[in-house]
């Protein structure tokens, strides 16, 4: 057993300001606000403004995370960022994040695991943090997935939106207390089911950015096999019933499949978080998103038990099992 665990000290966000409605929406494309609420849920998406990259978005989430947690950018020596927008090619959009913040130590990179970059990155800075490599990272989801989709195509367009989420995690001694923290992560992928959602170029290939294809209803009968798959696995690991879980934080793509989630594993809906009419699905970020709303509006508590799970391009999926504890002890 390591000597470490760890704590998550607070969940922060940012939405950019501009608000797209599915009215706006349907003067862009042949749709109508009742096609898209009835088949997603989704009632209006946030859209970065021309000079807003995935850098200054994932910055301003991190900044509300640490004034949260009452820390500093000195406090910080790790930077995880899940994205699949990233500001450019390359430098990371992590060490960008860093040198906005102010963060002179430790490392900073990019996990690319798209919808389920939060999951993925949550994950990676655990594994560092336990092993006693870091002292304090801050996990973050961010994208402006606005600028790979093809506006002309209305089974994509109407789904996504623009945001960044963070957390800030800490390295504590093992055992202390002995339940909080990161207790149990999932991770999966599988590359054979690449063609069912991607972008149709990249650096290596077309040498553009490309733009987001998905077969959004076989996408949907996977995400509903795989999320619950995961999800009882992560329990599992953790050795909780899912009863026990107060919260069930998910991606947040579409509240059918939030709803059909829920059925599939008896959860009562609820306990299931949802921001999807809101945010849209803004990818990486929609699990900090939910998270941070449902912590604002004082559903979530200190003390609960929170289960968060995602899908995404890949595919990848995974779950994670956190108990809050963002009190000082
Ligand atoms: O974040 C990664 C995970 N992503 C997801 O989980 C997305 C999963 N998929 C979905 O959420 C759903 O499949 C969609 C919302 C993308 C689509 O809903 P659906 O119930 O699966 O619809 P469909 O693709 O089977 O299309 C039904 C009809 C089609 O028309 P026809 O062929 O029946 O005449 C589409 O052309 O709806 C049409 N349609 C639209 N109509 C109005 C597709 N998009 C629109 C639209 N407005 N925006």
């Amino acid at each position: 057993m390591s000597a470490y665990a760890t704590r998550v000290r607070s969940v922060g966000g940012y939405l950019p300001a501009k608000v797209l409605t599915n009215a706006d929406l349907s003067r862009i494309v042949s749709t109508t606000d009742e096609w898209i609420a009835e088949r997603t849920g989704i009632r209006q998406r946030h859209i970065a403004a021309d000079c807003e990259t995935t850098s200054d978005l994932a910055t301003r989430a991190a900044e509300d995370a640490l004034q949260r947690a009452g820390l500093t950018a000195d406090d910080i020596d790790l930077i995880v960022l899940g994205t699949t927008t990233p500001d450019f090619t390359f430098p990371s959009t992590a060490t960008m994040v860093q040198q906005k913040l102010g963060v002179t130590r430790g490392a900073a990179f990019d996990v690319q695991a798209v919808c389920s970059g939060f999951i993925f990155s949550l994950a990676t800075a655990d594994n560092f943090l336990v092993r006693g490599q870091f002292e304090r990272a801050l996990v973050i989801g961010a994208e402006t997935l606005s600028r790979i989709l093809d506006w002309s195509d209305r089974s994509t367009c109407v789904l996504f939106g623009d945001g960044a989420g963070a957390m800030v995690l800490e390295r504590t001694p093992a055992g202390k207390p002995a339940d909080a923290g990161v207790l149990a992560v999932e991770l999966r992928s599988d590359g054979r089911f690449r063609d069912l959602l991607f972008a149709d170029g990249g650096p290596s290939s077309t040498r553009t950015t490309g733009k987001l294809r998905m077969a959004g209803n076989q996408v949907f009968k996977h995400a509903v096999l795989k999320i619950s798959e995961s999800v009882r696995a992560v329990a599992e690991r953790a050795g909780v019933s899912l009863d026990e879980v107060d919260w069930f934080v998910p991606h947040q793509a579409n509240q059918r499949i939030l709803t059909a989630v829920a059925r599939e594993l008896g959860v009562d809906e609820a306990r299931v978080v949802s921001t999807v009419a809101q945010h849209g699905n803004t990818s990486a970020a929609s699990v900090p998103l939910a998270l941070a709303a449902a912590i604002d509006d004082g559903r979530i508590k200190d003390g609960e038990l929170v289960l968060m799970e995602a899908i995404g391009g890949g595919f990848t999926w995974g779950a994670a099992l956190i108990r809050m504890g963002m009190k000082q002890s």
